[in-house]
């Protein structure tokens, strides 16, 4: 058995989430039963999704409960295997994000090799904001080469993908975002083809 940390919901925030909202709260993991497996998380993923989901109303997720850990993606590696299919070292994808150990049957585990990637790439452009931005852009979307794509906050995670997909697609690809050195960014390291700040560009239609 070991200690471990994870963060629970105190409270629902008002407006802007605070560290009184959360509890760093110390919990006892015991060791895998037969069929479990003791997952040690490495990184997380904080979405905007989860604003949502600190507020106590109806939406397509359920809202996170005051008292208990929260939850969100996150890649572990399995420290300790009751369970023939995974073994210690092996990197898995989870949602349960929030807490530095946990134990597992394996039925909310997903085993992935890495590769030549960085472990963290799989919360990123190979995991949920990559695929938000290919299905958006290319299965939804169905964009084509020749046509202009406008994405807006262009330089966030999913729409950073979604420009770079479109650039690679032969598409004119006009971005917005907040600050100058986003604009940079989307024009420079992006290179797509113009890229507005929406807070100092004035009229946004005269802009595009
Ligand atoms: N349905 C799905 O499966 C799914 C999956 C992933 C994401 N999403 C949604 O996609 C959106 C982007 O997600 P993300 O992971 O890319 O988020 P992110 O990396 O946090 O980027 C969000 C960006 O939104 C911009 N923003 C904030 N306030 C804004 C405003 N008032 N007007 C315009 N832009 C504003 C900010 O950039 P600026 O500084 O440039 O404004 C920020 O960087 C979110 O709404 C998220 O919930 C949906």
């Amino acid at each position: 058995m070991l200690t471990s940390r994870e963060i629970h919901l105190a409270k629902y925030p008002e407006g802007i989430p605070e560290p009184d909202d959360f509890d760093l709260v110390e919990v006892t993991v015991p060791d895998p039963d037969i069929g479990e497996v003791l997952v040690k998380n490495i990184w997380m993923s904080v979405d905007p999704y989860m604003r949502g989901r600190l507020r106590d109303r109806k939406s397509y997720v359920e809202p996170f409960k005051p008292g208990h850990v929260l939850t969100g993606g996150t890649i572990g590696r399995v420290v300790v295997s009751e369970n023939p299919n995974f073994s210690p070292g092996m990197y898995v994808q989870s949602n349960l994000g929030w807490r530095e150990h946990f134990l597992s049957d394996g039925t909310d585990l997903q085993a992935f090799q890495p590769g030549n990637m960085p472990p963290q790439a799989f919360l990123g452009i190979l995991g949920m904001p990559g695929m938000t931005a290919y299905i958006g852009l290319i299965t939804i979307g169905e964009a084509k080469a020749g046509e202009t794509v406008f994405v807006s906050a262009a330089s966030g995670a999913v729409g950073g993908v979604a420009s770079q997909i479109a650039k690679i697609k032969g598409c004119r690809v006009v971005g917005s975002a907040g600050s100058d050195h986003k604009a940079a960014w989307l024009r420079d390291e992006a290179g797509i083809d113009a890229a507005i700040n929406y807070k100092t560009c004035g009229d946004l239609e005269t802009a595009l």
